[in-house]
């Protein structure tokens, strides 16, 4: 059977153009004069691939391409641009966007594209079906299928059951931990202990005994020999979390530790051999400190023999479904909220579209809280907090950005929060206050506050206790 595309554009002329010329390399050509249609047809018919013009008056090229992202995110979408949209396209390709053609365009880099779209989208289609290695949503124990993920599970697979050091970086919440411990569940040592340092909680002074331990009455307080993390990894995987945070002097002993894999008790004479694979992990960009001057440049060597870098989740935006939902089991569970079974497109699409500074973490965090508060079965735009509704910046909620900005111009960081996180609380305030119908005590219970200080949480947010 062959391969059915849908061609999307508003103008009639280049429409057939497009679809005579697909229809020429064989394909089955299905068009759409306008967004909205397409909308309708992608609800109805899978496509191999989708070639959509970029701008249509109301539903565009992009609403098209978010609506494939939510859906069916393994159908390649091409976009058609004219020039001067530059960042729209870059805009499109972070989104998913498979690739997108200038217009005017070239018949033959348009067929090339096509046809590769078109050959990705089989390959998909057969590894989703036949050659699926752990579940379609990710795999061990990640969720998430973007090719930025797949190539961040291809590097766990190989390098997992091999001695060599890995260091995985990202930013804060990206699954880093995660990482550390999949590369230890998936190789020989998993089941050898797997031990994770936090290097940013151990004050200063206590780092060298934690690592390497102490021998009796090495200090005061030293009663009894103790080991260390690295004696208790032996065999196993010893996970430095937040590397970026150690001191020079501290790298300098974590360095023979790592070359030589051999190290004294803190006053100790015996030197003592261990056998750990090493996994580091940090959110700072160590090259830079290295060319700072912060961290040593031969301890970054050893440990950046495997380099894993995780992907922030604005980048990956087709993976935001499937952790929400993931999220959506989790804390129904945990929260014995079993009413609520799934979220509405449009919500998903909200979520997608959202930044997420605090990347999955705070994808979490927000799961979590929206169940806290909402009934029905199903998850709309308006059951997510503020920050999803558009309330934050504006009719009826509450003060644009604009005046964060003060007299003398400046906009103060302590400011901008204090105006959010009232913002915020607000609106939990007022839906808990609405889904109790005004009921300030049964309002307090669901916010977990007492009921007195959420009435001094009104008073201080200009909130009247409603009349009932
Ligand atoms: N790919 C993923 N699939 C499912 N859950 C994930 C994924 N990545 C992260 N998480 C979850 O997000 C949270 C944060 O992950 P993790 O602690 O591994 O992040 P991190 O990069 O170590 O963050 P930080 O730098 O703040 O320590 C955890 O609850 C984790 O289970
Ligand atoms: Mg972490």
């Amino acid at each position: 059977m062959a391969d059915r595309i849908l061609v999307v554009d508003d103008e009639a002329n280049l429409r057939k153009v497009l679809a005579a010329m697909l229809r020429r390399e064989g394909y089955e050509v299905d068009t759409a004069e306008d967004g909205a249609e397409a909308l309708q047809m992608l609800d109805e018919e899978r496509y191999a691939a989708v070639l959509t013009d970029l701008r249509m008056p109301q539903v565009d090229g992009m609403a098209v391409l978010r609506r494939v992202m939510a859906r069916t995110p393994e159908t390649p979408v091409v976009l058609l641009t004219a020039h001067g949209t530059v960042e729209t396209a870059v805009e499109a390709m972070k989104l998913g966007a498979f690739d997108f053609v200038n217009k005017p365009f070239d018949q033959q880099e348009l067929s090339r594209i096509i046809s590769k779209a078109v050959r990705t989208s089989a390959l998909a289609e057969l590894e989703s079906t036949t050659l699926a290695r752990g579940d379609d949503q990710g795999r061990f124990g990640l969720i998430g299928t973007s090719a930025s993920m797949m190539r961040v599970y291809e590097i766990i697979e190989r390098v997992a059951s091999t001695p060599s050091t890995v260091l995985v970086t990202g930013e804060s919440g990206t699954g880093k931990e995660l990482v550390a411990r999949a590369l230890h569940e998936q190789s020989g040592r998993a089941s050898r202990p797997f031990i994770r340092v936090n290097c940013a909680a151990i004050p200063e002074g206590l780092i060298e005994s934690e690592l390497f331990g102490y021998e009796k009455g090495a200090f005061t307080g030293a009663v009894a020999s103790k080991p260390g993390r690295f004696e208790l990894a032996d065999g196993g995987t010893l996970f430095l979390d937040e590397i970026g945070e150690v001191s020079t002097e501290m790298q300098v002993k974590l360095l023979r530790a790592v070359q030589e894999s051999e190290f004294e008790r803190v006053g100790g004479v015996t030197t003592r051999r261990v056998e750990v694979r090493l996994v580091a992990a940090t959110n700072r960009d160590l090259a830079r400190d290295v060319a700072d001057g912060k961290f040593r440049e031969d301890l970054y060597y050893r440990l950046n023999v495997v380099p894993i870098a995780l992907p922030p989740l604005r980048e990956r935006p087709a993976d935001v479904p499937a952790l929400a939902n993931h999220m959506l089991v989790k804390y129904t569970q945990r929260l014995g909220r079993r009413g609520v079974e799934r979220f509405s497109e449009d919500a998903l699409l909200a979520l997608q579209a959202y930044p997420w500074p605090g990347n999955i973490r705070e994808l979490e965090n927000v799961i979590e809280r929206t169940l806290l508060f909402c009934d029905g079965p199903e998850i709309g735009v308006t059951d997510l907090p503020a920050e999803f509704t558009g309330r934050l910046s504006g009719a009826g909620g509450l003060p644009p950005i604009t005046p964060f900005v003060s007299p003398n111009g400046v906009t103060a960081l302590k400011d901008v929060v204090r105006w959010t996180t009232q913002a915020v609380e607000r609106d939990l305030i007022e839906r808990a206050l609405g889904e109790t119908a005004g009921n300030v005590t049964r309002a307090a219970r669901r916010l977990e506050i007492s009921r007195k200080s959420l009435q001094i949480k009104m008073k201080e947010l200009g909130l009247r206790e409603p009349e009932r």
